[in-house]
Order: C-alpha cells, then sequence, then structure tokens
C-alpha cells in the first residue's frame, strides 16, 4: 500500500472559484501536498491521460470537458492516500455520491465532477510521473 495519490481540480472547479475549497477539503483529510501547479491540458496530454477510457462513448466528450480551461493537478501523500482520497472524492456522478463527499458539494453532472482521483497505486505513480519531475516532489 503507497501513501501517494493523485488528484486534478477539474475545470468546472477552477471555473467556480471552487479549487481552494477542495484543496482545504484535502489538507483537512490529513493529505500533504508534494506537489502542485496549474496548467490547462493539450488535446494530446487529456488523450494521454485518460487512454484507459478511449474506446468508451464518452471520450471526446471527456476530452473537450477536460481541455475546456485550467485545472490544478497536485500530487499527496497520506498513508492509505488511493482509498482514502477516492472516499473523500465520493462517486463518479455526484448524485449518487455520499454526503459530505467532494462530489456531491461539488461536483454538477457525471461529467463535470470536480475532481479526479487516482484508482490505484500504479497509476498514481503514473499519473504524478504524467505531470511531475522527481525533483518537484518536495
Ligand atoms: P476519475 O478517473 O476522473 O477520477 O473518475 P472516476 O475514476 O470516478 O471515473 P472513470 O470511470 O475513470 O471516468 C473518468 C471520467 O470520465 C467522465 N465520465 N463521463 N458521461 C459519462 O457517462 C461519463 N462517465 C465518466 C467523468 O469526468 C469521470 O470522472
Ligand atoms: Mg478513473
Amino acid at each position: 500500500m503507497s501513501n501517494r495519490t493523485f488528484t486534478i481540480v477539474k475545470p468546472d472547479s477552477y471555473r467556480k472559484g471552487n479549487t481552494g475549497k477542495i484543496i482545504s477539503r484535502i489538507e483537512a483529510e490529513g493529505f500533504k501536498i508534494l506537489g502542485m501547479k496549474k496548467v490547462s491540458l493539450s488535446g494530446t496530454q487529456a488523450e494521454g491521460f485518460y487512454a484507459v477510457h478511449k474506446e468508451r462513448p464518452f471520450f471526446g466528450s471527456l476530452v473537450e470537458y477536460m481541455t475546456s480551461g485550467p485545472v490544478v493537478v497536485i500530487a499527496l501523500e497520506r498513508d492509505n492516500a488511493v482509498a482514502h482520497l477516492r472516499k473523500v472524492m465520493g462517486a463518479t456522478d455526484p448524485a449518487k455520491a455520499d454526503a459530505g463527499t467532494i462530489r456531491k458539494d461539488f461536483g454538477e453532472s457525471i461529467e463535470q465532477n470536480a475532481i479526479h482521483g487516482s484508482d490505484s497505486d500504479e497509476n498514481a505513480n503514473i499519473e504524478i510521473g504524467f505531470f511531475f519531475a522527481a525533483s518537484e516532489l518536495l
């Protein structure tokens, strides 16, 4: 069980001014920020990041959404990091997410669902490596 995970504060959250509120929720859960930056994903980056979904019917729309504005990418550290962030984040569809989760409180729809969270230790490491050099993780 690794102690790292990765999140993206998605474009809908950034646009609505929810970035700080979402980061506060994450810090309040005991996560430490290892690395953080604001970026605009290119189409190629968004397609690469979500490549696992490329055959899904929503893939084109997902890429369009993820490139619709700036995002904040964050490498995080905590014990049981991947599972704990998934719990705090809530279900993919905000309408089905538990009360008090980030997606319940800030998500708009099954697509515009406020944040990303890695789904395994292996993917957390891949996703952190997608955006950060080792020297940027402090
Ligand atoms: P994420 O990867 O962003 O943390 O989300 P997740 O694991 O909860 O959900 P996943 O199945 O990996 O889907 C990735 C993202 O694609 C969008 N989506 N749209 N229209 C749809 O039915 C649909 N389903 C998924 C969401 O933005 C979801 O977070
Ligand atoms: Mg996922």
